[in-house]
């Protein structure tokens, strides 16, 4: 049988993934499966930075706080307090590995301002911190010989003990995973000592998001599939400002603009957050979409505006190259004018459950980054607190494994033997999946009329039994059907959809990002997080 063996199995080639292969890559042999082009990745279009404590004035308790605060009493406080201790290290580390931070005539990081954030604290790489954070690592890890990356390359499902052919009862526990090798059409089982999901976000679920075509959900659909527990996945996070367009182009325009004195105004030049919080276009990332989505109802407009035109011009060029550039392509000059703008769906808070070293309750199955949830972000994210999560919580995942290696714990278990073959047989019917492919817009519709910024259980009852029909007509055709990468994103971008709208009417109460017209205060606070695992396994 064709099969690939390695010690460690990394899915997804972002900052978290690619940070994790690097550090893995000193006691193993490594290989990282990606589903596009090896760059193609909701890190590649980051912009304003990595929120970490380097200012003088700053400190580790007040990253905590303001962390705690923008999470609306969810945060996990020892995650956070990880987090935020580790996290100038592993920022350094960037820095070694080649990632061009801006830095001032001494050495010292150039430090912007992001909302939530009551301290200067983003190290940021222009506004294009992403790209280079991305850049650097694929050339770093193109350079070790142990790791090799394999692009086009889309995991299926989890390799589990469901699959195995034996009868030995034994934990749940996961042995790498079926890959699609998209360019050949064929599937193979990878199988490894330790498999590490950095997958990355969902936001192709809603129609309007910030994220490229990738982020479809895959790492936590799978893990739910096998078992995994998923938490909090009501929250997910709108970002207020992407770029309103006729064309239609998904553009986001950094929270640092208003870090940088950018102000928000309605059509008719007023200011209007003043009137929602006291950090005014600063304040937490929930508050200022709720405050747009609210201003665009009350007036019928299409999308509000996002002023810098009073900001002086060569500091608003030279600090945001790529924005500008983008936005004058589209004939808009922002030093002149104001940018239109509207909230789009940004991050995925919630995530599969793992402790403060990526495990999982699935044995040998580790999660990093953005498919994770470490509770570090509560019911809303902090600005630019998620490249921190990745990196920090990679170079855990590599602790805790090296330790295991120590205590002579890090072997593949005999069962992986009885591994199969992907026995999927199935029709190409094109014909039939015109009409399956209308799901996918129908899904990101319902998404975005009945679970986005403003609930109700209403529409989320409602929500739930359209998207229920969708779901078994998917299974249905996937049963019988030879896969695609199409397929496999869809089918996951369905039980996303099902798993957010699950959490969001557990969840009977307002709370960060999920706000419920049936709940609008916090009356009957909860505290707790929302937990959804498989009941069909
Ligand atoms: P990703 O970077 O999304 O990588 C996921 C990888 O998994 C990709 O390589 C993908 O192809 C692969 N993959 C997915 N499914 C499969 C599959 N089935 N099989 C194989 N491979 C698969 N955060 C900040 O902290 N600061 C910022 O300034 C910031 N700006 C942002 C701006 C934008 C426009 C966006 C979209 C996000 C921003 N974020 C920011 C959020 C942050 O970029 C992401 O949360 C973070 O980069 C996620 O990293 P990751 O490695 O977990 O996932
Ligand atoms: C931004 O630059 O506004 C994005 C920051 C983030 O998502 O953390």
């Amino acid at each position: 049988m064709k099969k690939v063996t390695t010690d460690f199995l990394i899915i997804g080639s972002g900052v978290a993934g690619l940070f994790c292969a690097y550090k893995l890559s000193a006691f193993g042999e490594v290989t990282i499966i990606t589903k596009k082009f090896d760059y193609e990745s909701n890190t590649n279009y980051a912009q304003g930075g990595i929120a970490s404590v380097f200012a003088k004035t700053d400190n580790a308790e007040k990253h905590i706080q303001d962390t705690m605060e923008a999470g609306a009493g969810l945060c996990d406080p020892e995650s956070t307090r990880i987090m935020v201790h580790e996290g100038p290290a592993r920022v350094r580390e960037l820095l070694d590995i080649g990632v061009p931070f801006n830095t001032d005539g001494e050495g010292n990081f150039e430090l912007g301002l992001e909302g939530g954030h009551r301290e200067n604290r983003i190290v940021h790489a222009y506004d294009r911190t992403g790209r280079e954070v991305e850049r650097a690592l694929l050339t770093c890890i193109k350079s070790i010989s142990n790791i090799k990356i394999l692009e086009h390359h889309n995991c299926v499902e989890l390799i589990t003990p469901h699959h195995l052919k034996t009868n030995s009862v034994m934990e749940n526990r996961c042995f790498g995973a079926y890959v699609l090798n998209t360019r050949k059409g064929e599937v193979i089982p990878f199988v490894a000592k330790k498999t590490i999901l950095a997958t990355g976000g969902a936001g192709q679920v809603y129609l309007h998001t910030t994220n490229p075509d990738i982020a479809t959900g895959d790492g936590v659909a799978s893990a739910y599939r096998a078992g995994a527990r998923i938490k909090n996945m009501e929250f997910y996070q709108f970002h207020p400002t992407s770029l309103f367009h006729e064309k239609g182009e998904s553009f986001l325009i950094s929270e640092a603009v208003r870090g940088k004195g950018g102000i928000l105004r309605r059509l008719n030049g007023e200011a209007f957050m003043k009137e929602y919080h006291p950090m005014e276009d600063l304040a937490p990332r929930d508050i200022v979409a709720r405050a747009i989505d609210n201003e665009m109802k009350k007036s019928g407009s299409s999308h509000v505006l996002l002023d810098t035109t009073h900001l002086v011009k060569p500091e608003i060029i030279r600090y945001f190259p790529s924005i500008y550039e983008k936005c004058k392509s589209l004939g808009i000059d922002i030093t002149e004018e104001p940018i239109p703008v509207v909230p789009a769906a940004h991050y995925m808070c919630g995530g599969v459950e793992t402790d403060v070293y990526g495990r999982t309750n699935i044995r040998d199955l580790y999660c990093v980054g953005e498919v994770a949830s470490t509770g570090v972000h509560g019911g809303n994210r902090l600005a630019s607190n998620s490249l921190l999560e990745g990196v920090v919580f990679a170079h855990r995942i590599s602790e805790n494994i090296y330790n295991e290696k120590l205590n002579g714990h890090l072997h593949l278990p005999s069962e992986a033997t009885y591994i199969p073959e992907w026995d999927k047989e199935g029709l190409k019917n094109t014909e039939e999946w015109v009409l399956i492919s209308h799901n996918l817009h129908e899904v990101k519709s319902i998404m975005s009329d009945y679970v986005g910024i403003v609930r109700s259980n209403l529409r989320l009852e409602r929500a739930k039994r359209r998207i229920h029909l969708i779901r078994e007509e998917v299974r249905d055709y996937y049963n019988r059907t030879i896969i695609s990468n199409q397929l496999l994103e869809l089918r996951n971008l369905v039980q996303i959809a099902d798993l957010i709208v699950q959490s969001a009417l557990l969840r009977k109460e307002s709370r960060g990002l999920h706000y419920s017209t049936d709940y609008p205060e916090d009356r009957n606070p909860s505290r707790k997080d929302t937990i959804l695992w498989n009941e069909e396994l």
